[in-house]
């Protein structure tokens, strides 16, 4: 299911990250590079919201417990811990738009 996320204008500036509601979820975009990425705003640990940490680099990290992740790839800094959700982000004019998972609840 593809959804709109926000307008082009109201993305975070580069290397900064900023929180939308997609359907159901909370998705957390990331600037970087000139590119955009999208992922879970609940850190895979015990759910702390990521837009609230900050980004070194390609990576995120956690607010709580300073895990950090990799937001090209989604794979944690430690092996064996579990990955950032990512999601495919696209700008079509000054719209964005993101994929979720099929069976995802639409918005309310
Ligand atoms: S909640 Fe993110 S590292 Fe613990």
């Amino acid at each position: 299911m593809i959804v709109k996320l926000c307008n082009a204008h109201e993305l975070p500036p580069e290397n900064e990250m900023k929180a939308f509601r997609g359907g159901a979820l909370e998705i957390c975009v990331a600037r970087h590079a000139g590119g955009m990425f999208a992922f879970d705003n609940d850190c895979p640990h015990q759910k702390a919201p990521l837009s609230s940490g900050h980004l070194d680099g390609t990576k995120v990290v956690c607010p709580y417990h300073a895990w950090r992740f990799d937001i090209t790839d989604g794979c944690p800094e430690i092996a064996g811990d579990p990955p950032l959700v990512l999601y495919e982000i696209r700008q079509y004019d000054n719209e964005i738009f993101i994929k979720l998972p099929d069976g995802s609840e639409p918005a309310r």
